[in-house]
């Protein structure tokens, strides 16, 4: 029987689509499934007359495999991912390639790349994004693992992913171990901040500028055209413009509590652990919490009085402003999210190439935009940049767009209308760019009640000094840390 070029393995959606991408990019492949029924189902229905075989067990599959085998595990992120690792390590042989393209945390790839290799096999987790479409048609890649995988398994990653307008992939190795699934998560956390600063930008015309769901949609239809040009733009201006089978507006019948699977919490939980002020990727991960506290706020809404918004002015003026505080918080946002990876690569040994991953952002996800072309520019020039806000580019077009962004937040917390990402955006914007904080006091704080010990400005750095503040402590110092 005729060798199979790969194997997949867990016939969910996900996996379903894959597989029909990478045969019709001329790659035959060999499934199974755990529940073999959905093996016969996917077979005999979908991947009919295609070059697609079915294995009923894990043997079944690498027998029909050309060697080095090749083989996706398409199944649920967790437990599940060791399991079948423990089950195919003994029915393969070294050299061959396990490819984690699942929701995997990187810790759990970089332990698991390291008990593949172990076994003389050789191990790939990848990020892939793009939704159930982008499985089929061409997702964004974000590999990473052994990396003398990676030249085996090219041709395939770049023949099924997404390629911008240039022809250029949407795919690149990103680093050893778990560095395809840290750059995954970065990109979900950027995600949900896009996703945020949008909402944020919804809720002010919904609720200070009285608009329709009609007139915003024609508002976001007409940002598309700009530097906010992206895919999350255009579904929102869809999503407004869709009615309900009545004609009332679909989104106005949705309940206003969000969902999540955790992976921008994972981002959250990273940027603490690495030290990284993720402020507005943060927010939004909060501001998905407070939402689904949705009983709890409905009680506080009769009980806790703020203002009552009421917008007189300029509407064109103020969407104006409201664009470029959209675009300037997102900039701050990338700008976060670009910082926790140079921190990870660091700490955890991986080169990261910061205008490649955009690249591999530009298309096929759901972060893609025009925006991501700029952000590799910047970083292709300077990749040694510690802050996309201190590229030329970027640090001029937040200078041009902050003073409607200001007007914007300032308006907000005038009229009560939370904006958390927008004006923490803002609030990091205006730290950063304080040579002077007002840490100084918080030193003298620690060193009153825990004799923290603190550096001075007419000393030089590494020197600690411990001040005896209220004449009854004594002079020892506690050992002083830094994150
Ligand atoms: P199933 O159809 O047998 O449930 C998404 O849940 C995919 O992951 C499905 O294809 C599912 O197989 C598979 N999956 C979940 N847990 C698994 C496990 N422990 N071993 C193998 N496949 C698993």
């Amino acid at each position: 029987m005729e060798q199979m070029d790969v194997g997949l393995i867990g016939l969910a959606v996900m996996g379903e689509n894959l597989v029909m991408n990478m045969e019709s990019r001329g790659f035959s492949v060999c499934v199974y499934n755990r529940t073999v029924s959905k093996t016969e189902t996917f077979v005999n229905g979908r991947a009919a007359g295609k070059r697609i075989r079915g294995a009923k067990s894990l043997e079944e599959l690498a027998a029909a495999l050309k060697r080095p085998r090749k083989i996706f595990m398409m199944v649920k992120a967790g437990g599940a991912v060791d399991e079948l690792i423990g089950q195919l390590i003994p029915v393969l042989e070294p050299g061959d390639i396990l490819i984690d393209a699942g929701n995997s945390h990187f810790r759990d790839t970089m332990r698991r790349t390291a008990v593949v290799e172990q076994a003389g096999l050789l191990y790939i987790g990848t990020g892939v994004s793009g939704g159930e479409e982008g499985a089929l048609k061409g997702p964004s890649m974000m590999p990473g693992g052994s990396p003398k995988a990676w030249e085996t398994v090219r041709p395939i990653f770049e023949a099924i992913c997404a390629r911008v307008e240039d022809g250029a992939a949407c795919c690149g190795w990103v680093g050893e171990n778990g560095a395809g699934h840290f750059v995954k998560m970065v990109h979900n956390g950027i995600e949900y901040g896009d996703m945020q600063l949008i909402c944020e930008a919804y809720l002010l015309m919904r609720d200070y500028l009285q608009m329709t769901p009609g007139e915003m949609q024609a508002v976001f239809a007409e940002w598309n055209k700009g530097e906010l040009d992206s895919y999350l733009i255009q579904i929102t201006a869809d999503i407004l413009g869709y009615e309900d089978t009545d004609g009332t507006p679909l989104v106005d019948r949705i309940l206003d509590t969000a969902g999540q699977k955790g992976t921008g919490k994972w981002t959250g939980i990273a940027a603490l652990e690495e030290g990284v002020p993720l402020t507005l990727i943060g927010e939004a991960v909060f501001s998905r919490c407070l939402s689904a506290q949705k009983e709890e706020r409905e009680e506080a809404s009769l009980k806790l009085k703020g203002p009552a918004a009421a917008f007189t002015g300029d509407r064109e003026a103020f969407l104006k402003d409201l664009q470029n505080a959209l675009y300037a918080s997102k900039i701050i946002s990338y700008a976060q999210g670009y910082a926790l990876l140079r921190a990870a690569g660091e700490h955890y040994g991986w080169k990261l190439d910061f205008g490649a991953i955009a690249l591999m952002w530009r298309g096929g996800c759901i972060i893609r935009s025009v925006f991501l072309k700029k952000i590799k520019e910047a970083f292709d020039e300077q990749p040694e940049v510690k802050n996309l806000l201190l590229t030329p580019y970027f640090g001029s077009e937040v200078r041009r767009a902050q003073e409607g962004w200001r007007r914007v937040c300032a308006a907000a917390l005038t009229q009560g209308i939370a904006l958390p990402a927008m004006c923490s955006g803002l609030a990091y914007y205006d730290a950063y760019r304080s040579a002077r904080s007002s840490a100084n006091l918080l030193q003298a704080q620690r060193d009153y009640f825990g004799a923290h010990t603190y550096e001075r400005v007419d000393a030089p750095r590494g020197q600690f000094f411990h001040t005896n503040w209220t004449g009854e402590g004594g002079s020892t110092s506690a050992s002083t840390y830094t994150v």
